[in-house]
């Protein structure tokens, strides 16, 4: 199949031209001016962007959590990114304490073969890494394209993992070139206050983000740089949410310290007061970390616009509010944490970041695509416009206007956190690997369409670690 895209506005993260677009099977395998050539198809793109596809390193589809699960799985989360522009997510393979990092992998291969409508990878969310697992976790960043791991600081007793486990995981990833995800918040501390407000009578959904200040966010930032530093490796802070942590990390970033973060369109766009809607409806924003205040909107913005934030991703994790929020209707430690919004990133970053004038075309592309690209080691197959890339492209009306709503989206979650909300730019024109899967709102693509991404490590070697004082015997 031959598909020729004329006139279009080409962006990536560093260029900006008018051009045609020849994709041959699954690549981009030409791009010129005035291209006149057989096709079986040809778009004009004329008033349209071509763009990299999105690519959301952050996504929980099928995810089994706080009691229950993750509203929407491969299929119907990834044909949801799709109508949204997104193209690539990263979603978690979950090891229960006591599995084989192999065991846990197959589980969520089992999840995603055969559905997804786009490509995927996975990082590996490890709860139990003893020195003996070491071994299956360099069998997976070298021979299984798993070449990231989620570790948390937060989530006692469910999740969370020891500074042991997390410096011995980052002393691997380091040797091997691979990447630490960092859920970085004191969960201990928390756990105490959120024990405290509950024998206090605060129940009700604003508790939840009562109950985890900043300050816990920036304690958990500060000492995963300083165990990655120990380590010698890099660190990538997930879902970076205020500005007390990112202080860290621009700390940390201006000594030379490769530390990386990613924030989300929740903790650029909402804030504390949606916790207190009437009804129990604060319950649909109950997510970690929690929405904070306004004001550190414009400064996580202003962090993406000088790189201490590199990449926006969603942590999309939706879950119903008609059944699932209602797990915590009388304590607001049992609503399960997490919000939908894989669909709408693009759109709204396009509306908050390029229309309302706080980044360019170029970082647009740059922090909803080539950066996760070339974290997550799918540079340059993926991320960018380039002959010889995967032909993940998306024509993108950047002055068509949408108004964001539970009754349009694809996620199959009964709410949106931006309901009413209207957006300017919207993905009209969707291709994933050269086949065109949507067209101006309607679905192409099929079940399965999407492969599994094995990924590069592409992080820097571990040279200066602590435990090379053992060179000193
Ligand atoms: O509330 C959230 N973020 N749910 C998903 C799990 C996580 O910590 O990313
Ligand atoms: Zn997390
Ligand atoms: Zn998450």
């Amino acid at each position: 199949m031959r598909t020729l895209i004329k006139n279009g506005r080409v962006i990536t993260a560093v260029d900006d031209y008018f051009g045609d677009i020849l994709i041959e099977g699954e690549r981009i395998n030409l791009i010129g001016e005035s291209l006149e050539m057989e096709a079986d198809k040809v778009i004009d793109a004329e008033g349209l962007l071509v763009i990299p596809g999105g690519i959301d390193a952050h996504t929980h589809m099928d995810m089994p959590f706080g009691g229950t699960t993750s509203a929407d799985d491969f299929e119907s989360g990834t044909r949801a990114a799709a109508h949204g522009g997104t193209t690539t997510i990263i979603d978690f393979a979950i090891q229960n304490k006591g599995q084989s990092l192999y065991d846990a992998l197959d589980t969520w291969h089992g999840k995603a073969a055969g559905k997804a409508a786009i490509d995927y990878g996975f990082h590996m969310i490890a709860t139990d890494l003893p020195r003996e697992r070491m071994g299956e976790m360099k069998k997976l960043i070298n021979h299984e394209g798993v070449t990231s791991f989620k570790l948390f600081m937060a989530y006692p007793g469910v999740l969370l993992v020891d500074d042991a486990t997390i410096f011995r995981a980052m002393t691997t990833a380091g040797e091997e070139g691979a990447l630490i995800c960092m859920h970085a918040e004191n969960g201990v501390v928390i756990n105490e206050i959120v024990q405290y407000a509950l024998e206090r009578g605060c129940t009700a959904p604003k508790f939840h983000a009562l109950t985890r200040p900043t300050k816990a966010e920036a304690e958990g930032v500060n000492r995963a740089i300083a165990l990655a530093e120990m380590a010698g490796s890099p660190v990538y802070i997930v879902h970076l949410s205020c500005y007390d942590a990112l202080k860290k990390i621009k700390e940390a970033r201006d000594e030379g310290i490769p530390a990386f973060a990613e924030t989300c369109p929740q903790y650029l766009f909402l804030d504390y007061t949606h916790y207190e809607s009437k009804d129990f409806e604060g319950a649909k924003y109950v997510m970690t970390p929690p929405l904070r205040e306004k004001w550190n909107q414009e400064e996580l913005w202003t962090g993406l616009r000088m790189n201490d934030l590199q990449t926006v991703s969603t942590d999309h994790c939706p879950f119903c509010f008609n059944d699932q929020k209602q797990l915590g209707k009388d304590d607001f430690s049992k609503i399960p944490n997490g919000g939908p919004g894989v669909e709408n990133r693009m759109s709204l970053i396009f509306n908050g970041g390029v229309v309302e004038g706080r980044i360019n075309l170029n970082r647009f592309v740059e922090i909803t695509s080539t950066a996760a690209a070339k974290i997550f080691g799918l540079f340059p197959r993926k991320g960018t416009i380039a002959v010889g890339s995967d032909a993940d492209i998306v024509l993108f009306d950047p002055n068509k206007k949408m108004t964001i709503s539970a009754k349009t989206h694809h996620m199959k979650v009964d709410y949106s956190c931006y309901e009413g909300k209207e957006v300017q730019g919207t993905a009209e024109y969707v291709f994933s690997r050269g086949k065109l899967i949507i067209e101006k709102g309607k679905y192409l693509g099929k079940a399965g369409d999407g492969s599994f991404l094995r990924r590069s490590t592409v992080q820097h070697k571990t040279k200066e670690s602590v435990l090379n004082i053992t060179k000193q015997k």
